[in-house]
C-alpha cells in the first residue's frame, strides 16, 4: 500500500475552468435566487449528472445559465480558490470565458473580468494564492464567436490576463479554424494553450501544434498513440495539461493505472497535473496525486518536480514564478 502524499504540498494547476470548478451547492443556491429550473443537471446526491462528455458540455452549460452578472463571478471565484487553496494550490490558472460573461460582448467582459480580478486579489491577500486567467474560446461555438473572444483577450490582456486558448467539442471543426484567433491573441502578446488529444487522436494533437502554434496543450494525452508526436513533444518541450482524472471520469481511459501519464513521463514529456473541472470528476489534486501514487508509485519527489515544471510553465510574470518555484521547491 503506497503512503498518501502529504496533503500540504504545495501546488500549481494549470488547468482549470473556473465555471466547471463550480460547487454543485453554489450552482443550486443561485439557481434557486434566480427562479431558474436546472434540476436534471443534478443527480439524487446532488453531484451533476452526466452520461458522456458530449452531455457534460450541455449540463456544464446549462450551470452556466445561473452565472448572469460580475457579482455572481466574483463569489464564484472566491469559491473555487477557497476549494483550491485548501486542496495546498498556491498557483492557480482558470480558464475564464467571455462567452459565459456577458455572451462576448467587450464591454461587459471588462466588468465581469473586473469582478473576477477583485476576488483572485482577495484571496491572494486571505488564503495566499495566486491566480493567473487564461481567455478560453469554446470550439463548438464556431470560429466567429472565436474571434470575438480573441479580441475581449487581446483587450484586456495584462498582469492577470495572461493566456488563450480553447476548449470544447474537439471533434468540432479544425484547428485551421481557429487561427485567426490565435494569431490575434499571439500579436497582443498572450501566451497559448488548446485542448486537443483528448476525444482527438495524435493528428489532433499535430494540427493543433501546426495551425495555432501553443506552447502547451490542454490534455494531449492521445499522443501516446504516435511514438513520434510523442518525441517531437518531448524534444520541443511541449508542455502538457493532464487531468488523469477528469480522463477517467470521462471514460477516456477505464482507470488511472491505463491512463498514459506514466508513460508519456518515461518518453520525457513535460507533464504537469490538473483537475480540469473538479467538482464534475469529484477530485481534487490531492485524490489525483493519491491515486497516482497507487498507480505508478510516485513519490513526493515527483509531485514536488512535476509542480515545479508547472511553475516553469506557467503564464506568469517571472517575479511570481521565482517566487513559487521557492515555494513549490522547498526553498522559501
Ligand atoms: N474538455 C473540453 N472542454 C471542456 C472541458 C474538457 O475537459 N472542461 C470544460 N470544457
Ligand atoms: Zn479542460
Amino acid at each position: 500500500m503506497t503512503d498518501r502524499i502529504d496533503p500540504a504540498l504545495p501546488k500549481a494547476e494549470l488547468h482549470l475552468h473556473l465555471e466547471g470548478a463550480a460547487p454543485p451547492a453554489f450552482i443550486r443556491a443561485l439557481a434557486r435566487e434566480k427562479s431558474i429550473d436546472i434540476h436534471k443537471i443534478f443527480d439524487e446526491s446532488g453531484g451533476y449528472a452526466y452520461r458522456d462528455f458530449w452531455h457534460f458540455l450541455e449540463v456544464y452549460e446549462a450551470a452556466c445559465t445561473t452565472l448572469q452578472g460580475p457579482e455572481d463571478l466574483r463569489r464564484l471565484t472566491l469559491a473555487v480558490l477557497e476549494d483550491r487553496a485548501e486542496d495546498g494550490v498556491v498557483y492557480a490558472e482558470t480558464f475564464l470565458s467571455p462567452d459565459f460573461c456577458g455572451g462576448g460582448d467587450l464591454a461587459a467582459w471588462r466588468e465581469y473580468l473586473h469582478a473576477i480580478r477583485e476576488a483572485a486579489e482577495q484571496a491572494e491577500r486571505t488564503m495566499g494564492i495566486t491566480l493567473r486567467g487564461c481567455i478560453t474560446a469554446i470550439r463548438h461555438f464556431g470560429p466567429e464567436k472565436s474571434r470575438r473572444t480573441a479580441l475581449c483577450a487581446a483587450e484586456t490582456v495584462g498582469d492577470f490576463i495572461t493566456g488563450f486558448g480553447i476548449a470544447g467539442d474537439e471533434k468540432a471543426g479544425h484547428p485551421r479554424d481557429f487561427t485567426w484567433a490565435f494569431d490575434c491573441a499571439r500579436e497582443a502578446g498572450l501566451r497559448l494553450t488548446a485542448h486537443a488529444g483528448e476525444w482527438g487522436g495524435p493528428e489532433s494533437v499535430r494540427a493543433t501544434l501546426d495551425h495555432l502554434k501553443v506552447e502547451r496543450i490542454g490534455h494531449g494525452v492521445r499522443a501516446i498513440e504516435d511514438l513520434a508526436l510523442v518525441e517531437r513533444l518531448a524534444e520541443d518541450r511541449v508542455v502538457l495539461e493532464v487531468c488523469p482524472g477528469s480522463n477517467v471520469a470521462l471514460g477516456v481511459y477505464p482507470s488511472f493505472a491505463r491512463h498514459p501519464v506514466a508513460r508519456l513521463r518515461d518518453r520525457e514529456v513535460v507533464v504537469t497535473l490538473s483537475t480540469d473541472d473538479p467538482p464534475f470528476f469529484h477530485t481534487t489534486l490531492r485524490r489525483e496525486y493519491d491515486a497516482l501514487a497507487a498507480a505508478f508509485g510516485w513519490t513526493e519527489d515527483d509531485f514536488r518536480a512535476i509542480n515545479a515544471d508547472a511553475m516553469r510553465a506557467a503564464f506568469c510574470d517571472e517575479a511570481t514564478r521565482e517566487r513559487l518555484l521557492k515555494t513549490i521547491e522547498g526553498r522559501a
